[in-house]
Formats: C-alpha cells, sequence, structure tokens
C-alpha cells in the first residue's frame, strides 16, 4: 500500500487556515519525538505521559457560575418570560457570531433538526439522505416526523458523507440531504450543496459537532437551507443538553419558531402541529457565561489539532481526518485517526489502544457500528405507518440496499482522542499524544507479538 499518497491531499485543504498555518510552523521533528522510544510501558517501560490527567470537561468558570446565579435569582427561568432574557440574548449572539440572521435556541440537537425536518414540512412518504456514521440523534429526527431516512456510505478518509454515494440514493420521494459534519470537521459541503441545487432537495445541516468552524468563508450551520447544533454536556460549546437552529430564510425561521413552541407563532396563536422543544433560561446562562473565552477556546484547538497533525506527518499506519479544500478551521470535538494494523506489523486496534493507554495517552474507538446495521431498519419496517407511506417495492429496496462499507471499515479502523477538553492543553500535551504514538510504532514488531 502507498503509506501517504494521501497526505497532501489530506492537508493541501488547508492551506489557508490556521490549521495549516500551525502544521506548517515550527514542530519538533520526528527525530525528536522518538526520544522517548524505548520499551513499552506495556511490557514494563517507562510511559510517555505519567500521572497526568486533561483540562477538565464541560468547561465552567466564575462567569458561568456568575450568569446560573444571576438567572436563578431573576425567577426568569422560562423564555415566555422576558424578550430580554437568556434564551433570547444567546439566539441574538450565536446568530451574530456565526454570521447567520437568525437563531432559535431548542433543547437539545436532536429537537433542533426535528424542528427543521417538520418546518420544512416533510413527513410520511418523504425521505432524508443522511449519514449512517452519526448520532442516532440524526435519524430520530428524521423518524420522529415518520419520514424515511435514507443512509449513504462514507469517504474513508474523512469519515464524511460520499456525494457520489448519496446522488445515487436519490428517489422521487427524496425530499432533503442531512449532511453531518463529523467530529466537528466540515463534511464535503461545496458537492453536496449542488447536488441539492441540481435535484431541487433541501440542506438541513447537521453541525451538531460543528461549532464555529469554517469552511469556504462561512461558519458551519449557515451553509445549508437551516443548520443545528447540540450544546449536550461532551461539545465544544456544551450546557448539560441545549441546541440551536441557524438560518437566514425569515419566514422559514419564524416556522422553525412556531413548530418548536408547540406549534404556537411569536402572533400568539397555534397554527401547527409542534412539539414543545424551547431551550429554557438556565441554559441559555450556562451558555452565556462562556462567551468571553469561547474563541480563544476555539483557537487554542485548532492551533492543538494542527499541531499534533504535524507532529504525526509520516507515521505509516496513522492517518489524521482528512479535511477538505476550503477547511479554514474545525471544531475538533473529536481528534480522529485511521489506524492501519498494516503497519504495525499486524498488531490489532485493541492491541495499540492498550499500549496506547499504558503509555499514559488513552484513544478510543468511536462509534462501534453504523446505523445502518442497527435494529431500527427492521422496526420500522414493521409499522403500519411506513408500509401504508411507501410502496412494497421502495420498502424492499430499502431493507435490500442498505450497506455501507466504507463505513464498516471506518468504524474498524478510527481511532480518537475525546477533544472538547485535551484539545485544551499545552503543546507538550499534543507532544506527549504524539510521542506515544511514534513511540507504539516504533515497538510494533514487540507489539504485535504481545
Ligand atoms: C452529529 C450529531 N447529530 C445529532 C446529535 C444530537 O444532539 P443532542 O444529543 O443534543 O440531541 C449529536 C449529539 O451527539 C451529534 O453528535
Amino acid at each position: 500500500m502507498h503509506e501517504r499518497s494521501t497526505t497532501r491531499r489530506r492537508f493541501l485543504t488547508a492551506a489557508a487556515g490556521s490549521l495549516a498555518a500551525a502544521a506548517g510552523g515550527n514542530v519538533r521533528a520526528r527525530g525528536a519525538a522518538v526520544k522517548t522510544a524505548g520499551k513499552l510501558a506495556i511490557l514494563g517501560g517507562t510511559p510517555v505521559r505519567k500521572g497526568k490527567g486533561w483540562p477538565g470537561w464541560p468547561y465552567w468558570d466564575d462567569s458561568v457560575v456568575d450568569e446560573i446565579v444571576k438567572t436563578t435569582k431573576s425567577r426568569v427561568w422560562c423564555r415566555i418570560q422576558s424578550a430580554s432574557g437568556t434564551v433570547p440574548t444567546f439566539e441574538k449572539k450565536w446568530a451574530e457570531l456565526n454570521g447567520s440572521r437568525f437563531c432559535v435556541a431548542t433543547g437539545s440537537g436532536t429537537q433542533a433538526l426535528h424542528t427543521c425536518v417538520e418546518a420544512l414540512g416533510i413527513g410520511p412518504g418523504d425521505e432524508v439522505i443522511t449519514s449512517p456514521y452519526t448520532d442516532p440523534g440524526t435519524i430520530a429526527s428524521i423518524l420522529s416526523s415518520r419520514a424515511l431516512p435514507v443512509l449513504a456510505d462514507l469517504d474513508r478518509e474523512s469519515y464524511q458523507l460520499d456525494p457520489a454515494d448519496v446522488e445515487r440514493r436519490i428517489t422521487e420521494n427524496t425530499r432533503a440531504i442531512m449532511p453531518v459534519d463529523m467530529m466537528g470537521q466540515p463534511c464535503n459541503l461545496q458537492a453536496i450543496l449542488q447536488i441539492a441545487k441540481r435535484r431541487g432537495l433541501k440542506v438541513i445541516e447537521d453541525a451538531c459537532q460543528g461549532h464555529l468552524a469554517e469552511y469556504q468563508g462561512k461558519r458551519l450551520g449557515t451553509i445549508g437551507d437551516l443548520g443545528c447544533f447540540s450544546f449536550q454536556s461532551s461539545k465544544t460549546i456544551a450546557c448539560g443538553e441545549g441546541g440551536a437552529i441557524l438560518g437566514d430564510d425569515e419566514e422559514l425561521m419564524d416556522r422553525c419558531y412556531t413548530v418548536h413552541n408547540h406549534g404556537t407563532s411569536r402572533r400568539g396563536r397555534t397554527e401547527v402541529i409542534g412539539p414543545k422543544y424551547r431551550m429554557n433560561e438556565l441554559e441559555a446562562a450556562i451558555l452565556l457565561g462562556q462567551w468571553p473565552g469561547v474563541m480563544e477556546r476555539f483557537e487554542r484547538r485548532n492551533r492543538n489539532a494542527a499541531h499534533l497533525t504535524a507532529r504525526l506527518k509520516g507515521c505509516p499506519g496513522i492517518a489524521p481526518q482528512k479535511l477538505y479544500e476550503g477547511t479554514k478551521s474545525g471544531s475538533f470535538y473529536l481528534y480522529a485517526m485511521t489506524y492501519r494494523k498494516e503497519h504495525f506489523s499486524g498488531a490489532s486496534r485493541s492491541a495499540f489502544l492498550k499500549a496506547m493507554a499504558a503509555e499514559g495517552v488513552s484513544l478510543s474507538p468511536y462509534i462501534a457500528q453504523g446505523l445502518h446495521k442497527e435494529p431500527w431498519i427492521d422496526h420500522i419496517l414493521g409499522q403500519p405507518v411506513y408500509r401504508k407511506m411507501y410502496s412494497p417495492e421502495r420498502l424492499k429496496a430499502y431493507s435490500e440496499d442498505r450497506a455501507c462499507p466504507n463505513c464498516d471499515a471506518v468504524c474498524q479502523e478510527l481511532v480518537m482522542l475525546w477533544a472538547s477538553g485535551p484539545l485544551l492543553g499545552t503543546e507538550k500535551d499534543m507532544d506527549e499524544v504524539a510521542d506515544a504514538i511514534w513511540k507504539v510504532y516504533e515497538n510494533r514488531d514487540a507489539l504485535a507479538s504481545i
């Protein structure tokens, strides 16, 4: 196998951005990195990183606590109590920060996505194409409207939707594409937007992991017709559970507000079918309390990610997530890599992960299997509403054409660092991650023989 033939493409993409700027900077050469090479810690050697944790997550500081206390004491705990409470303030600030005209805050990313599906009038009989390699909330948002989630395969190097497979799966019932920005880095939005435009489809961006990341001059979540975020605890901006929708189309965003407010519009009339998905004021207080350092933390993650990527350059069998042309920055919810055991003398991924943990750097696999392999497909195939709304031929084809081999490969090959907290560490922390990987690589024969 040609080991690094993809390297140029992988990072050519970030040429103008901070990712590449840091990657091309003053980074220790690999020679210096392997000073730690010696006996693997798993075999009794000295760990690269000993007794050290990572910056804690979720983030909080006095400003977050002050906002919570202030909101608690105000007795304004629900957004409809005040037009200037924390939720409306957060909506204004989140829209501004992302360069969008409107924002509607929700109680979760799943709620945000479902609100968009409903607001676009997508329902039984309709199909939405999305990724099998995502949080179940992505498909839950489509299923909740009794539409059909159609799963397309991935690009094996970026872990993102493969536009060619998306296009192949369009039918006369397809109404929208829901691309997912996995790990918080942009998916191939340019190609997906072109397909959507050509085929007359809406695009609901699942940017639930993609806070603030920039692609072709815009932030994620502001590129499709509507964009959604999650502020669940693990995300790079978090409030426990929370979500938001961004959009520029005033009428559509007004409809999102109405849907998320149990169908009741800003005019006070109950106009459509809708669940109650409002963010509460204490959640918004946690988000507003984080505002002062939010950009600094985003930039620090990007600097550290670029440094780590540069330090891993040339390590056979470890390929950091491929980024697409036009990627200026990522959210780096996860720092993900492909592990190819053939370059580690055949040592399995789990052996590699155990060796890394012994070196003091815990990496993990991510999604164990794609959603195309989960039981929900068989469940919905038996549901009366689906049998009523979709022809037997369509359901048969749907059942049979569910293979996503690249997704299967990604589930087996991916290793990652949970990055929301760890990428807020120091450059030395990143060096230790890279040193540990190089050390395991240098000792691959010993690892394979355990
Ligand atoms: C890609 C993606 N989509 C949707 C969701 C759902 O968001 P939430 O958990 O806030 O409902 C998540 C959350 O992990 C996610 O990562």
